[in-house]
């Protein structure tokens, strides 16, 4: 189980089967903040404030700069690991194949549970803009699901404010339906998409800080730095375990690395200035929000800090004196505008997020077939389940179960929890690259490295450290899905890869002429130009 599949046997595989090259920098990019931008500022912007207060400020910072750190990480494997499969197949060349299941059993928490999260960012942002802009009253138990609270360690659902998120379950079945026809995005899609969701935020910025009060930022940070004594994830550094959220998805990038013109300069560049360009949105847009409307947080009956989502929250939140308050909010940005008095701006800006928050459902659903595609590729996963469909050429079977997976989450679970869950098999799987990109640097220290991460023993350490204080500050109900994921993925790994895995069984190959093989063609990236297209060649 500490088998490694050797970096030369991974560069040969994709060689031979390698996808198309046709990602140059500019798409590479948009590509990124494509992924990037979505429910994160949108909505999970609020239920920061509730963590955090005006001192979620400082929480984009810490959030953004562990990421930073990680893709400093990230960017030196993928520069020199340039084929499909992120941190699992960085893993599974440095760590075994043992911790790059685990890797990438994480990852599903990472993108599975993502598209749940923007699915159900997508609903509230649908409901206020039907609801604003026609009028319509959408079903009151119909638009989330329970509020879910711990009695010990039993999970309880409260079903009197709402039983199941329509809206959520029928975006993310849609987006499904997409990629199994195998509609993905084109490159011009997705740039127009990625040019709404910036101007967008940019007229935000625009009209939100004019309007700025200083008096909003204070008390800045009412729960502290860790929340008070007897809470979990809450206070600035717990708020920015949440708005990491915020920025997950620049590694999905680096799964694109295999279709990449000249990957080992592109893909650096991309991943840092994706994040970069996202990062200085995020604090103008943080200080807008804050400035414009103020951000304190809601209190429980009993006058104490309440998880945002939780069933006390929910109950806050239902007081009338609550009802125009930041915190509350489905669709934060929208309800600022809408508080200063640009209600037709603010309902732009709602059609601006349900128009391009479904391409990041796409990128994060096709990331996660993506990764399923290699893991059954080295025999870990049942083949049949990545088999190619023989008319749409998608992994339709994969994707298909991935798709009803993510609506099941996004109708009965709240978007910042499952952000939340979302981010601890990110952070798992960023922690698990800072340590590969070290062991490699000692282990094989003369391969050529097109990016080398600069002060790598100072960098890989902070992003080791960042992540794990992240996920040790998220709510102890997130925290827990990390371990019980891993020993089901455990018992799996046992019962079926240990067995099947191609490097343990001796075969280098994937028999490439054989249907069923996930080696068959596959669309391209969403976003990406088509083969040969004009977009292509330019
Ligand atoms: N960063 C992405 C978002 O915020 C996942 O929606």
């Amino acid at each position: 189980m500490w088998r490694v599949k050797s970096l030369d046997a991974i560069l040969a595989t994709a060689e031979k089967k390698s996808l198309h090259r046709s990602l140059g920098p500019v798409q590479l990019t948009l590509l990124g903040v494509g992924a990037i931008i979505g429910t994160g500022i949108f909505v999970l912007t609020a239920a920061a404030a509730q963590k955090a207060g005006p001192g979620m400020m400082w929480s984009f910072v810490i959030a953004g700069a562990v990421c930073a750190f990680a893709a400093l990480c990230y960017s030196e494997l993928a520069s020199m690991v340039p084929v499909s499969g992120s941190a699992y197949t960085y893993s599974y060349a440095v760590m075994g194949e043992l911790l790059a299941w685990m890797v990438g059993w994480a990852l599903i928490l990472e993108y599975a549970v993502a598209a749940s999260a923007v699915s159900a960012g997508w609903s509230g942002y649908f409901l206020g803009l039907i609801e604003n802009a026609l009028g319509f009253q959408w079903p009151e138990l119909l638009r989330q699901g329970p509020a879910w609270s711990m009695n010990g360690w039993m999970p309880v659902a409260d079903f009197s404010h709402g039983i199941v998120n329509v809206p959520a379950i029928v975006v993310a079945l849609a987006v499904t339906s997409l990629l199994v026809v195998g509609t993905t995005e084109s490159a011009t899609v997705n740039a127009a998409l990625v040019a709404i969701k910036v101007t967008a935020l940019t007229v935000f910025i625009a009209l939100a800080l004019p309007v700025l009060k200083t008096g909003n930022f204070s008390p800045f940070a009412p729960n502290g730095w860790f929340g008070p004594a007897g809470t979990t994830g809450m206070g600035i550094v717990g708020a920015a375990a949440s708005i990491f959220f915020a920025y997950v998805g620049f590694d999905a990038v680096s799964t694109a690395a295999e279709e990449t013109k000249n990957p080992q300069r592109n893909v650096p560049i991309d991943l840092i200035g994706s994040l970069g360009i996202c990062t200085f949105f995020y604090l103008l847009v943080a200080a807008g929000a804050i400035g414009a409307m103020g951000a304190q947080p809601v209190l429980g009956a009993d006058g104490s800090a309440v998880q945002p989502g939780s069933a006390a929250f929910v109950a806050a939140c239902a007081l009338p004196a609550n009802a125009d308050v930041l915190v509350c909010s489905n669709e934060a940005l929208a309800h600022v505008l809408r508080q200063i008095n640009f209600p037709v701006i603010g309902n732009l800006l709602g059609l601006a997020a349900n128009l391009a928050l479904p391409s990041v459902i796409l990128m994060m659903i096709y990331g996660q077939t993506r990764i399923f595609f290699v893991m059954a590729r080295d025999g870990l996963l049942p083949e049949k389940l990545a088999s190619i469909h023989p008319k749409f050429k998608t992994p339709h079977i994969v994707t298909m179960v991935t798709g009803v997976f993510v609506a099941i989450a996004a109708a009965f679970f709240p978007v910042g929890q499952l952000a939340d869950i979302s981010n601890s098999g990110t952070l798992f799987a960023f922690f698990m690259v800072s340590i590969a990109v070290m062991v490699l640097r000692v282990k094989d220290p003369n391969r050529p490295r097109p990016f080398k991460t600069p002060l790598i023993w100072v960098v890989a350490p902070v992003a080791m450290v960042g992540c794990a204080v992240l996920y040790f500050n998220l709510p102890v109900e997130a925290m827990a899905v990390l371990p019980i994921w891993g020993a089901i993925g455990l018992v799996i790994y046992f019962a079926y890869g240990y067995r099947k895995s191609h490097v343990g069984r001796g075969v280098t190959e994937v028999p490439e002429l054989s249907p069923d093989a996930p080696a068959g063609p596959v669309p391209p990236m969403p976003g990406a130009p088509a083969p040969g297209s004009k977009e292509e060649r330019d």
